[in-house]
């Protein structure tokens, strides 16, 4: 055993050095599994990190800044490093303060330690923790199998302990930071391996179904089942945003938000658009209003005015269909007995909910996007109502996500979607 490890580890330094960026001719996007937890409908992903490289699954969060895990129980890399407080790599990751700790000293058990702000979303607390930089394992990509490993140094990253895990489903450890901020893991590796400043992803339906993919560094996209269509080509393209002002739980004055903002500017049923006040959809100058994407959002949350009119809309189109309604079951306020609902290629024929975008890209929820299963005979219309009193006014989540590859590029500011994936006849899902 023993030798064992020492040999692995001995060809772990030589791949270091053979694979290390700087000697990378042109740089390949990367590639990282998804995979869904299905009770808690959240996605993860595992990441390879240290040394000797540990598999941690963490979270997919869109809106994280700083991405963390739980170190306890013997995470012990010999290439993680503290970033020091005051320096230039603490201010430039906005780290705050010194953090300390009484030892022994471990990864996430150092003094004078440049502190951040881990946030773990389902516990709505802020943790205050050191920052450390440690070793991450890469899978470069032709776009349909993995071609190489990579060693990135220097990839941000916070131990927690484990009660900072509560919340979290209980596949995961920790939290994947996927924002635009400069300490994201896309941000890491875009800067580290001079990629394209793109994210993209595919998230699968169901874990039976196998995984999806998340591609850091552009395409090409290659999906199952369809030989050579490289899908970056024919995506739709919209415009992403920024939020002036920060939707952190902490943040500094005058800070943007971090976030992924899409520009919705009509929302149709069938071809019918629904009406309701339209200045929500914009985001004033305080930071309220507009449409944001979310990873740790099961099913789109809508403003309440939004979510009553798309409700009614959307039961009179369905009325016409002669699908035939039930009693609500919480958290969703429609639905229907399945056997009145006839199917698609993409799932439950039900009427089209279409986000017409910026630019009039149509981003078409079909039934499969829409519906969600509550039992053998029902289903509802899976978007929720989040009160008047809402920062956002629309969070697309992730059910209405599912199936189709969507693109973050932050340096261009655009967003691309393919729309499903189930009508050209493949999907995210594959093993
Ligand atoms: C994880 O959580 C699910 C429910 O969310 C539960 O059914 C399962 O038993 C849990 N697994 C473990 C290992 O605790
Ligand atoms: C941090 O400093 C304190 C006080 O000097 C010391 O007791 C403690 O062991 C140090 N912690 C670590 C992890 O070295
Ligand atoms: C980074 O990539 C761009 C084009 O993709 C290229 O022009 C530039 O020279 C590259 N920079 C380095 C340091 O390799
Ligand atoms: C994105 O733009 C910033 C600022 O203009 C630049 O520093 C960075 O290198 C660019 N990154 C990519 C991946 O093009
Ligand atoms: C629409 O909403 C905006 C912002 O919430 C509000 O100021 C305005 O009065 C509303 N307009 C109507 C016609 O209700
Ligand atoms: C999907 O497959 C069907 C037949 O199975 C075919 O008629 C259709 O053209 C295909 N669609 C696409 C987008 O490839």
């Amino acid at each position: 055993m023993a030798s064992n490890s020492l040999c692995h580890l001995f060809i772990l330094i030589l791949s270091f050095f053979f694979l290390s960026p700087s000697h990378a001719a042109t740089p390949s996007p990367l590639i990282f599994p998804i995979r869904k937890d299905d009770p808690t409908r959240l996605y993860y992903t595992t990441i390879m990190v240290g040394t000797p490289p540990t598999a941690v699954n963490t979270l997919l969060d869109l809106a994280g800044q700083w991405s963390w895990f739980n170190c306890d129980g013997g995470y012990n890399s010999l290439a993680y490093r503290p970033v020091a407080c005051g320096s230039d790599t603490c201010n430039a990751a906005g780290g705050i303060g010194c953090v300390g700790c009484n030892g022994p000293a471990r990864p996430g058990c150092t003094n004078d330690t440049c502190g951040v702000f881990p946030y773990n979303p389902f516990q709505n607390m802020q943790l205050a923790e050191g920052l450390g930089e440690d070793v991450l394992v890469v899978r470069a990509t032709d776009g349909l199998k993995y071609t190489s490993r990579l060693h990135v140094r220097q990839f941000p990253v916070a131990c927690v302990s484990s009660s900072a895990l509560e919340g979290l489903p209980n596949t995961t450890t920790g939290v994947i930071a996927l924002s635009r901020a400069m300490t994201s893991l896309p941000s890491k590796l875009w800067s580290a391996l001079n990629l394209s400043s793109k994210v993209a992803l595919c998230l699968p339906s169901s874990s039976k179904l196998g995984h999806g993919d998340m591609y850091i560094g552009g395409g090409p996209y290659y999906r199952p089942f369809t030989g050579s269509k490289d899908f970056s080509k024919s995506l739709l393209v919209t415009k992403l945003l920024v939020n002036p002002v920060s939707t952190a739980p902490i943040s500094s004055e005058g800070d943007a938000s971090f976030e992924y903002f899409v520009d919705v500017r009509a929302i149709k049923v069938d071809y019918t658009p629904v009406s309701f006040n339209n200045s929500l959809l914009d985001i004033g100058s305080n930071g309220v209003g507009g449409t944001k994407i979310s990873t740790i959002t099961p099913y789109t949350k809508l403003h309440s005015s939004i979510y009553k009119t798309l409700m009614k809309a959307f039961a009179e189109a369905a009325s016409k269909k002669k699908i035939k309604k039930t009693a609500n079951v919480a958290p969703f306020g429609l639905c229907y007995k399945m056997k009145t609902i006839g199917s698609t290629k993409a799932g439950p024929d039900v009427p089209n909910i279409v986000l017409v975008l910026q630019s009039d890209a149509q981003w078409e929820i079909k039934g499969a996007n829409s519906m969600v299963r509550v039992s053998k005979e029902v289903m509802c219309l899976g978007f929720v109502d989040a009160g008047k009193e809402v920062t956002t006014s629309i969070v697309i989540g992730a059910h209405q996500m599912e199936e189709n590859l969507l693109e973050f590029d932050v340096n261009s500011s655009t967003f691309a979607f393919s729309n499903s994936l189930l009508l050209q006849n493949t999907s995210c899902s594959h093993f």
